[in-house]
């Protein structure tokens, strides 16, 4: 048994030197299979090995949850401004169209409802099911410090193994529960399990302090979450920090469909996420977007 309590505690994650990947645009995956990185490059882009991920899986515990009512209506407009889509296979296949050409990472944990114990979760989808909806991806939460955590972290390592019978990378989601701190060392510890036990892809929040340690700590691709609505403002400014800190992006739900202009505000992520744009300016490329249309709803 390592000695764990005498693990020193003085840490260097040489932040400024990325690790090498030898020519494909994501760290941690120049070594997959050919059908692993071919799905990894429909969810980040290949020329800024980033992705705007829309995450609107929140029906798979929480149910009908605002903005998502009607995902045919309100989502499937944004669908042309999304890298990739976060989904359960359920709202795959009955609404969201099969012309849609962008990644699919589909949400393949699940269990309880919000009304329970959320780390009691089991694996959702057969692996078979993935392979058939052609998704680029599966997600699965992982609950670190958690009440079943061992059980949340096999779920995950069960997936990685079906996933890489077949090609199809493992999204681990760092899940944070009420009592835990989302700190650099709580994010870096869970983010590290992660890939360490074989996810592709980790997706886990910001936090103010340490982040760029949480991003160069980890050898495969981290995407932000986005968390609770925040002012669109705060929002770009938050996205922006993580990805000059080294996230590989990000995978926001309510930030952008419960945005009063979900359009815009997931267009001026994209000018963040992949040309670098300073949030402010992002912000005004979000108010522009939002007059013009509400001028031409005016003009109808
Ligand atoms: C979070 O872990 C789940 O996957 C959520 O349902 C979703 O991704 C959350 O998105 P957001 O916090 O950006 O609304």
């Amino acid at each position: 048994m390592a000695d764990i309590d005498g693990l020193k505690d003085t840490k260097n994650f040489y932040p400024d030197i990325p690790a090498a990947h030898d020519g494909f645009h994501l760290k941690g995956a120049h070594q997959l299979d050919w059908g692993m990185r071919n799905r990894l490059s429909r969810v980040f882009r290949p020329a800024t090995g980033r992705t705007v991920m829309l995450a609107i899986d929140h029906g798979y515990f929480l149910g009908p949850t605002t903005g998502l009512e009607r995902i045919d209506l309100t989502i499937v407009p944004l669908l042309p401004y999304a890298d990739a889509l976060m989904c359960t296979r359920g709202i795959l296949r009955s609404t969201i169209p099969s012309t849609f050409g962008n990644g699919v990472v589909m949400r393949s944990s699940g269990g309880p409802s919000t009304l329970k114990e959320l780390s009691n979760e089991l694996i959702a989808v057969d692996i078979d099911d993935a392979v058939r909806m052609n998704v680029s991806a599966m997600a699965v939460q992982v609950y670190i410090g958690g009440e079943f955590e061992t059980q949340s972290v096999r779920n995950m390592t069960t997936l990685v193994d079906m996933g890489l019978r077949y090609g199809v990378p493992t999204m681990g989601v760092t899940a944070v529960g009420k009592d835990l701190a989302r700190d650099a060392r709580y994010l870096g510890l869970a983010t590290r399990i992660c890939a360490e036990l074989g996810a592709q892809v980790v997706k886990t929040y910001y936090c103010d302090e340490g982040f760029e340690s949480v991003t160069a700590g980890c050898p495969v691709p981290i995407v932000m979450a986005g968390g609770k609505k925040l002012p669109e403002i705060d929002a770009l400014t938050m996205a922006y920090n993580a990805v000059t800190q080294g996230a590989a992006g990000v995978d926001m739900g309510r930030n952008i469909f419960q945005s009063e202009a979900p359009a815009a505000m997931i267009q001026a992520v994209g000018k963040v996420v992949h040309e670098l744009m300073p949030p402010t300016q992002a912000f005004d490329f979000y108010l522009t977007l939002k007059r013009e249309r509400e001028n031409a709803a005016a003009r109808k």
